[in-house]
């Protein structure tokens, strides 16, 4: 793969899980100047990514992919020109298969071509998917794309979605820059709606299905709990715990709603730098949980310099005290040997949500968190 990529977790937009195949230029376009707009590319925000539906029905004669000539009539050149004109990364969607999960046509047996078109349009970034594999080794099907990106020789993120089935943690650090975990996701706090291997899947189902996977993630190869649902449905409480948690893991931060409509309260949740920057930490270490007792989800992340994030999110359905002692408790992360020595160090506390200092560890933590929101603190040494 194309090393020195994706150091830290690729933040950006894809168009998924509002648009499904519904999507065209303008609609881009008007995402990339929201990028600018909104200050989502201040925030850092980079990648605008078309998913599964822009392309044609079939091939060209020549056996090239063309772009939906309706959907995108100017072409992905084109496209690719005006998103890097405001500094923005391009990224497009295939599949491993004969054909994409929409019925589009997919790469099998065209990965050199199709690399080589993807470069010839300054394609920066590229989503590959899992449907219509029948008889291929899910390994190998991606090892053949990454050489053909690397063939092609223009720099691509490439980011595996295979929905966790063959455990990719397992094998594509040297494959891909980060892969899915998990089905899809669903704009729901801890559902799952369909069934079996159809199912889409909850915030907190996707966490707690994966949660034990962290020592695989790191710099260039990240676990992705898929697209984000931000500004998708949940409450505003909803939203600030599912993108706490996002960073927490240090999941790809990919927005998955429809920016030219977010309101105020949804960007400035996407928005906020100094979670953000508990994603982008440079350690790159995914976070843990800590505990889950009394309807709190306490989760840790190391940081650089001796820090540390730490996250509360209030399960239950009311508002709850948390009264957190320091002293009580030993905190520290056995798979990178990392602990907070709260005995022997002062910690100062930020709350990374309200952008307001808390004092230090030498007093008890108190707040009030109200339901399924969030209280995310950084702890610095003083
Ligand atoms: C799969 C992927 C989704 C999306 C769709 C497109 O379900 O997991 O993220 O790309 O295909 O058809």
């Amino acid at each position: 793969k194309f090393e020195g990529l994706a150091e830290t977790p690729p933040l950006g937009w894809n168009s998924w899980n509002t648009f499904a195949t519904d999507i065209n230029e303008e609609l881009v376009k008007g995402i990339a100047d929201k990028f600018i707009e909104l200050g989502l590319k201040d925030a850092g925000y980079e990648y605008i990514v078309l998913d599964d539906g822009w392309m044609a029905k079939e091939r060209d004669e020549n056996g090239n992919l063309i772009a939906d000539p309706i959907k995108f009539p100017s072409g992905m050149k084109a496209l690719a020109d005006y998103i890097h004109a405001k500094g923005l990364k391009f990224g497009l969607y295939n599949c491993a298969g004969s054909k994409t999960c929409a019925g589009y046509p997919g790469s099998r047996g065209f990965e050199y071509q199709d690399a080589r078109s993807y470069a010839s349009w300054d394609v920066d970034y590229l989503k590959y998917d899992w449907c219509n594999t029948e008889k291929l080794k899910a390994e190998g099907a991606y090892i053949t794309m990454r050489d053909a990106l690397k063939a092609a020789g223009r720099p691509v993120v490439f980011s595996i979605c295979e929905w966790g089935d063959n455990e990719p943690w397992k094998w594509a650090k040297d494959v891909g820059h980060a892969w899915r975990v998990t089905g899809d996701i669903i704009n729901c706090w801890d559902c799952e709606v369909g069934h079996g291997s159809w199912s889409s899947w909850g915030v907190w189902k996707i966490i707690n299905m994966r949660k034990n996977i962290r020592k695989y993630a790191g710099p260039g190869h990240w676990n992705d709990f898929d697209m984000m649902e931000v500004g998708n449905g949940m409450t505003d409480a909803e939203d600030r715990s599912h993108f706490a948690m996002w960073s927490m893991l240090s999941s790809p931060l990919i927005m998955g709603n429809d920016l030219r409509s977010a309101t105020k309260e949804t960007i400035k949740t996407l928005t906020n730098k100094e979670v953000i920057a508990i994603n982008q930490d440079k350690l790159g270490i995914q976070g843990f949980r800590f505990s889950n007792e009394d309807n709190f989800e306490i989760w840790l992340k190391p940081l650089e310099s001796n820090a540390w994030a730490m996250t509360f999110v209030n399960m239950s359905d009311e508002t709850q005290s948390l009264d957190f002692d320091w002293v009580k408790y030993n905190i520290g992360d056995d798979v990178n040997g990392k602990q907070m020595d709260v005995k022997n160090n002062t910690y100062k506390i930020r709350d990374l949500f309200n952008q307001k200092n808390l004092g230090n560890t030498s007093n008890k933590l108190n707040a009030e968190i109200g339901s399924h929101d969030v209280l995310m603190i950084k702890l610095s040494r003083l």
